[in-house]
């Protein structure tokens, strides 16, 4: 296998692996070798994703909690560890969608949800991924954004919110861990075909159709994202060859940035 894309001997924890990028990140890296700790809230899409990637031949442990439990970011690492000796990898993949409404009706209860999932589930993974991945000798964790994590998104304040907080712990965790041989950077994809966005109340009858002629109507290439297109950057990101990027936000938005 090319060394860019071998991730034989690395252990790697997911977050959000049930559903999505983070149960297709999943086979694209067992697929190269790796060695996963997998998570989600979901065990029923947990239990899919490991039986999936099992068919690889792929080492994997499992751990079914929510993120936003800090005991529960403990104990992936400590999983990690006690089972397989290390953490090379972390990706903080799992969230929870915007609920659509205008900044001036922002309910508490969203807002919470957002912090809760979307940023401690990031603070949290890290404050025990650095340490663990700086005891291996180095690696790097990729913390999911988004769009939203980059400009405005109107009627998900609560969301962009959140998802501009992932990427100030990126940038935070780049500079404290560089040093030590850690990277840490962020991806900021656009809409794309996972069921976060062809369930969700914007596109109910869920076809890519439809979501390509409601979502991507402003975007340079007039089309929401394969999940390929968004995981294949992933694999790219976390390359063990690729050690000198850290503390970025990676755009893979169809040009949209570019407008
Ligand atoms: N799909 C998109 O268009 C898009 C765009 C930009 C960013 N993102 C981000 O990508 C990431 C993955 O989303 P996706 O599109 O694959 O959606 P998805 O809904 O398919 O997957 C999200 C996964 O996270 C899990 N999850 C939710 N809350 C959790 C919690 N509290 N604890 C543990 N697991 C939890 C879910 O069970 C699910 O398996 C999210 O952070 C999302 O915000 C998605």
């Amino acid at each position: 296998m090319d060394s860019l894309l071998d991730f034989t001997d690395k252990t790697i924890l997911i977050t959000g692996a049930g559903s999505g990028f983070g149960a297709a990140l999943s086979c694209a890296l067992a697929a190269r070798g790796a060695t996963l700790i997998l998570a989600d809230i979901n065990a029923a899409g947990l239990d899919e994703t490991v039986a999936t990637v099992k068919a690889f031949g792929t080492e994997v442990a499992m751990l079914v909690g929510n993120v936003a439990d800090e005991l529960h970011a403990k104990a992936l690492v400590d999983l990690a560890q006690n089972q397989f000796g290390r953490l090379d990898f972390a990706v903080n993949n799992a969230g929870v969608a915007p609920n659509m409404a205008p900044i001036h009706q922002t309910l508490s209860e969203v807002l919470d949800l957002q912090l809760n999932v979307n940023v401690k589930g990031v603070a949290f993974g890290m404050k025990y991924q650095l340490p663990a991945i700086t005891e291996a000798g180095g690696g790097a964790i990729l913390n999911v954004s988004s769009m939203a994590g980059i400009g405005g998104a109107p009627m998900a304040s609560s969301y962009a919110a959140a998802k501009h907080a992932v990427i100030g712990l990126t940038k935070t965790g780049a500079c404290e861990f560089g040093g030590k041989n850690v990277r840490v950077n962020a991806i900021c994809p656009f809409f794309s075909q996972t069921p976060m966005v062809l369930e969700s109340d914007a596109i109910k009858s869920g076809t890519v159709e439809e979501a390509n002629s409601k979502l991507a109507q402003g975007c340079p290439m007039k089309r929401i994202a394969e999940l390929d297109e968004i995981v294949n950057v992933m694999v790219m990101m976390l390359s063990p060859q690729n050690t000198y990027m850290n503390g970025v936000a990676i755009a893979v938005d169809g040009g949209m940035s570019a407008m």
